[in-house]
């Protein structure tokens, strides 16, 4: 039996994630959405809902103690690029509301996830097989809250013994819900065009390599850390973990595999570029492999091959 509320459930992990999670436990898994951004269809017919706003402690607290909610999983984010236009709600969602999260999850005996990213490093990171303990220095609003966030949650682990668990999540490619506003989300946006027959316009350059992952392993990743053995974890928040690296060049003459007519223009997105520029080209991963036996499923031709039937099917 496990209680688990899901924060921004209707987001493009947390969409996904919800489901996921009801179909492994049998207690209550509470979908937490903001109004505006109700869960819809399954996701509102498989279980409760309620609304949780990350920037309102007391409404955390309330689901939680309602439901006897036992793990939180913290879902709630503006992604880099959006972080930018915003940086003022940026913090407020990913440093306070996270502080609220951790003290709800203090005061009731909860363990937390809070993804954080590849958007943790910065231009004096190692860029190749990017170590898991290294600098970490982002100018991204973005990677300010998630690095503060891992810091956070470490601090409330050592200080408090909340059991806090984070990993390093990449580009997440699905066909589900639609990222909002990040740097990787090109690596989406792809597929819809291979699909609907259009030209794609890339807004990142080629020869641009960022780690990318699918979505089925990442909620693979986000539950087997909260249910690895506590005495294996040498690290916490967060773990690196890695699928795929790739340039915009190496997804579209994989897509053209199976798509033999889909064309692909540039654009570069500027801001987009800048940051992808002062990320990693590909993370080592060895410690989550190690402390709690990630391994992820997917590499790009098999996600490929999986993306465009089932978009081909939904489209
Ligand atoms: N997918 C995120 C972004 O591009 C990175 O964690 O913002």
């Amino acid at each position: 039996m496990k209680n688990v509320l899901i924060i921004g459930s209707t987001g493009q992990i947390g969409t996904e994630l919800t489901l996921e999670l009801r179909k492994r436990y049998q207690g209550n898994v509470v979908a937490g959405y903001i109004p505006g951004a109700e869960p819809k269809g399954e996701l509102l017919e498989t279980g409760p809902a309620e609304i949780v706003d990350i920037t309102s402690g007391s409404q955390i607290a309330e689901v939680v103690s309602t439901y006897k909610i036992d793990t939180i999983y913290n879902l709630a984010a503006l992604l880099s690029a959006v972080a930018e236009a915003k940086p003022q709600l940026a913090w407020k969602v990913g440093m306070d509301g996270l502080f609220n999260v951790l003290e709800v999850a203090r005061q009731y005996k909860c363990a937390v996830f809070t993804p954080s990213s590849i958007g943790v490093f910065g231009n004096n990171t190692p860029k190749d097989k990017t170590p898991q303990d290294t600098i970490r220095n982002p100018r991204t609003m973005y990677g300010v809250t998630k690095v503060g966030g891992e810091l956070l949650s470490d601090y409330y682990y050592i200080r408090f013994g909340v059991d806090t668990r984070s990993v390093r999540f990449p580009g997440l490619i699905s066909y589900i819900a639609p990222p909002g506003g990040g740097t990787t989300d090109y690596a989406v946006d792809i597929y819809y065009s291979a699909i609907r027959g259009t030209r794609f316009v890339c807004p990142i350059a080629a020869g641009t390599f960022m780690d990318m992952m699918y979505m089925p392993d990442a909620l693979h990743a986000a539950i087997q850390l909260m249910e690895a053995d506590p005495a294996r974890l040498v690290h916490r928040n967060a773990f690196n973990v890695a699928a795929m690296s790739f340039d915009p060049e190496i997804i579209y003459e994989n897509i053209r595999r199976y798509v033999p007519d889909f064309t692909m223009a540039y654009d570069v997105d500027p801001l987009r570029q800048s940051i992808a520029d002062s990320w990693p080209n590909s993370l080592d991963d060895t410690c989550a492999r190690e402390e709690w036996d990630w391994r992820p499923a997917y590499d790009l031709d098999m996600m490929t091959q999986d993306m465009l039937s089932k978009l081909r099917a939904r489209i």
